[in-house]
This record gives structure tokens, sequence and C-alpha cells, in this order.
């Protein structure tokens, strides 16, 4: 592409030994990860840490050198703590950035630390150790988002609202049965964070750069010093394997679908159609040209960010997809979604934290909206089965033709006269009732998992004392 000079020799990058020409300025644009992953700084400083450490131990390099490169390494890490990391194109990258401030800061010696290593189990390291990270860091935001869903459902224990199914008016539940169901869902999401790190927590690092390597190292002791449980059993796996990645987006991916799903129930539940709730001016923001207005927006990029997370599983599945083994460079692309998803995800729950914590429930609304629609019928039907002995099947069927009784006349259930219902079945006596209340309805479910308010408070006490509340 272009008319440099020909013979230009590039000694100045580390594997420039063997060409003539310097690359291209779009060879090194394209090349350069520097600008993404800079964020794996402190990953890669420990990973050399550690490295260093090693290679001492094994006498694979002198005390003296060690020494240097420690010391180089902590000054370096104290730089980039002040300063931010220098983001140079041609060192491509943060391992090669790091180096060469080491060859700055303590001459030739610098270049033993690559002894025994190469980028390829460098970087396998640097990542898996930010992703295991990322998960530690997932695991508490989803549990901050938990208290507050616990705290709001310990108050609403016993506020009824409408449970849905088809979007329809189904059977009354409680507010604080709806909420724990997102408790419940987020629990799986922690689970499932924590099985990757647990299924990620092994070292990469020794394998070089696809082979293994012919200096006497102690993986063990890298392994140990970073925190990891073992060490990865095959060379070539470890440096081409990105399914911790996976697995964190994954996790990701289907934790943000929870959330989501509570982002839509709160932008439906703030509708005027509804108004089972009032977001707080936190967490709302107004229309430039209606002044009435108050919109959901946090809400909404939560929704909306759930389609990014996902989008970032699929990219990099797709990317690792069809890779021959071991390394290829296209896995250099394997940062930036788990980058993205990681903070779309941290951003999302504690936004969705900061609405269930100030959102302000109207009960009367939910209350209002479960005696419509004629949400105790099974109640009835359920009743008629219990005392008086009905197959349910039939007694569904009277219960609908009670139901249809109540709409000619456009009342509840609850309201239609004894010798109406008896009309319809001699059956149903007077004690019929005493179910067709919202509050019975619900009071009645007492089934494990139920809505009944002292079942919802059992799992309310269990998910509190797992989260020390
Ligand atoms: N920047 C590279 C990456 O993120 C590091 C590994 C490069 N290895 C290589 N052989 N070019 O994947």
């Amino acid at each position: 592409m272009g008319d440099k000079k020909p013979t230009q020799r590039d000694s100045q990058r580390t594997w420039g030994g063997r060409f003539e020409t310097k690359p291209d300025e779009l060879m090194t644009r394209i090349n350069a990860s520097i600008c993404f992953d800079k964020r794996l700084w402190r990953e890669d400083i420990a990973a050399s840490k550690a490295h260093a450490a090693m290679l001492r131990e094994q006498g694979i390099i002198s005390e003296a050198d060690a020494a240097a490169i420690l010391e180089g390494l902590d000054q370096i890490a104290a730089e980039y703590e002040r300063d931010g990391v220098p983001e140079r194109l041609e060192l491509e990258d943060i391992h090669m950035t790091v180096e060469s401030r080491l060859a700055e800061l303590i001459g030739p010696a610098a270049g033993r630390l690559h002894t025994a290593r190469s980028r390829n189990d460098q970087v396998a390291t640097d990542f898996r150790l930010w992703v295991r990270n990322a998960c530690d860091e997932a695991v508490c935001a989803i549990h901050n988002l938990q208290r507050a869903l616990v705290v709001r459902a310990d108050e609403h224990a016993e506020t009824v609202m409408a449970g849905f199914t088809h979007l329809q008016v189904a059977q009354p539940v409680t507010l604080g049965h709806h909420l724990m169901a997102y408790y419940e869902m987020l629990r799986r999401d922690v689970s499932r964070f924590s099985d990757s790190r647990a299924r990620m927590n092994e070292s990469p690092l020794g394998s070089a750069a696809l082979a293994g390597t012919g200096f006497p190292i102690d993986r063990e002791r890298t392994a140990d010093a970073l925190g990891f449980d073992r060490v990865t059993a095959n060379s070539l796996d470890s440096v081409s394997d990105r399914d911790f990645a996976l697995d964190y987006l994954s996790a990701a991916a289907q934790c943000s679908l929870h959330l989501s799903r509570l982002a839509e129930e709160l932008i439906l539940w703030a509708t005027s159609s509804f108004g089972f709730v009032k977001l707080s001016d936190e967490f709302s923001t107004g229309s430039s040209i209606m002044p009435q207005k108050r919109n959901p927006d946090a809400a909404e990029l939560v929704r909306g960010h759930c389609g990014r997370i996902i989008g970032a599983l699929t990219a990099l599945m797709v990317t690792m997809k069809g890779l021959p083994l071991a390394y290829s460079k296209d896995m250099q692309d394997d940062k930036e979604p788990v980058f993205e998803a990681r903070d779309l995800l941290t951003l999302s729950l504690q936004a969705l934290a900061g609405m269930v914590e100030t959102v302000e429930f109207v009960p009367e609304r939910m209350r209002a909206a479960a005696a419509q629609g004629y949400s105790t019928a099974t109640d009835l039907a359920d009743w008629l089965v219990g005392e008086a002995n009905v197959p349910f099947r039939e007694a569904h069927h009277i219960t609908g033709r009670a139901v249809k009784a109540a709409e000619e006349r456009g009342c509840d259930l609850a309201d239609l006269p004894i010798d109406v219902l008896k009309s319809i079945d001699e059956r149903i006596d007077q004690r019929a009732f005493d179910v067709l209340s919202v509050d019975a309805s619900v009071r009645s479910r007492r089934s494990y998992g139920g809505t009944a308010p002292e079942r919802v408070r059992e799992q309310i006490a269990a998910a509190k004392e797992s989260l020390g509340l």
C-alpha cells in the first residue's frame, strides 16, 4: 500500500528481526489492541510478576535480574495507576507495552521476562484473571439487586395484586411473591456465574506459544500465586480456549434477560393503564416537548442493553466458530464483546437496584386490578371440589356458568346473589362467598412456593438469611 522506503529495518519491534520493511500504517492499526486490552494491565503485571518469581525459583533467571524485573513491574503498576496506560499502536498490545516500558526502566534484563512464555499463554492468563474477577463483580452486584427486591417484598408480603397469564388477569397474587420471583431468577444467575468461575479457574500460564516449553518451569507455582485452583492439562487447548469468556457471556446474557423482564414490568406497570407503580424522579426523565411526561428511560435502557449483551455472546461464538488449533489472531477480538457486556451488565444491575429501591408501589391499583376479570373463579371451582366433592372438570364448568351470570349482571362473582348461584348448581352454599374475595384467595394458596403471605414470608426469611440481611 504505499510508497514507503523499501529497506527500512524494523528492529524496534520485538518481532522485527526477520523483517526487511516496516509494516504499513494500516497494518499497525488493524493489528493493535492496546486501545482496548489496556484494561488488562493489572492482570498482565500480576501474571508477569508470578512468572518472574517462578523463573527465579527454578534457577532460569538470576536473583538480580528477577529483583530488577519485579521492581520495574511494581513501578509500572504505580505509573499506570497514576497516569493511565499509554497507547502506542506500534507496541500492539498491553503485553508489549508493559515489556517495552520495563526495558526502558531496567535495561536488557527486561528481555529475560519473556523466557518460557508467549503472548499466547500470557493473554489467555490475563484474560482469564480479568473474567474471573468480572464473575465475582457480577455476583456482588446481583446480591445488591436481590437485597433491594427482598426488602420491598418484605414490605409487600400481604399486598394483593393481579397475577397474569397471557397478560390477562389470572389469579390474585401478592406483590411480595411477584418480586421474589425475580429473586429466584437472580439466584440461578449467581449460580451460573459461580459455576463459570469454578470451571475457568485453571492456569494456562506455561503453555507458551502452543506446545509447552523446554525450560524447567513450575506451572503449579504460578497457578498458585495467581489464585488458580489448578493448571490446564493441554497446552494447545490452553492457548486457544475461550470457553471461560463464553461461559461468562452466557451467564451475563441470561442474567440481563432477567433484568430485561423486570425492566419491562416496571415500564408496563408505570403506564397510566396499569398505574401499579410510580417510578422515582431519580430514575425517570422528562420529555423535551411534553411537559406532563415521566419516562421510564432507565428501565428501557436495561431492556435495551440486554440485546447488546446477547449480541456480545453471539459475536464471540461466531468469532470462535471454525478456528483451527491453536491461537489465531481472530481471538484478539474476544475482548471487546466481554468488556462491553461487563460494563452494560454492571450498569443495568446497579440501575435496576436503584429503581427497585425507590419505586413507589400503588397497592390500590394493584388490588383493583386483582378484583377485575373474575380472578377468583378458580377459588369457586376449588371450593366445589373441596366442599361439595365435585370433580374438578365439572366444577370448572359450573364456575364458568357463574362467571357468565356475573358478566350478564355486570357484577363480580362475590356480588352474585346466592339464589343465582344455587340455580346454577344447588351444591353451592353461603360458605362459598368466603373464598371469593381476593384476600381469601391469596391466603388459601398455601402450597409450597405459593402466593399465601405466610409462604412468601418464609421465602423472604430464607432469602434474608442467605443475603445476610
Ligand atoms: N494481542 C493479542 C491478543 O489479544 C495477544 C496475543 C498475540 N499473539 C500472537 N501470537 N500474535 O490476542
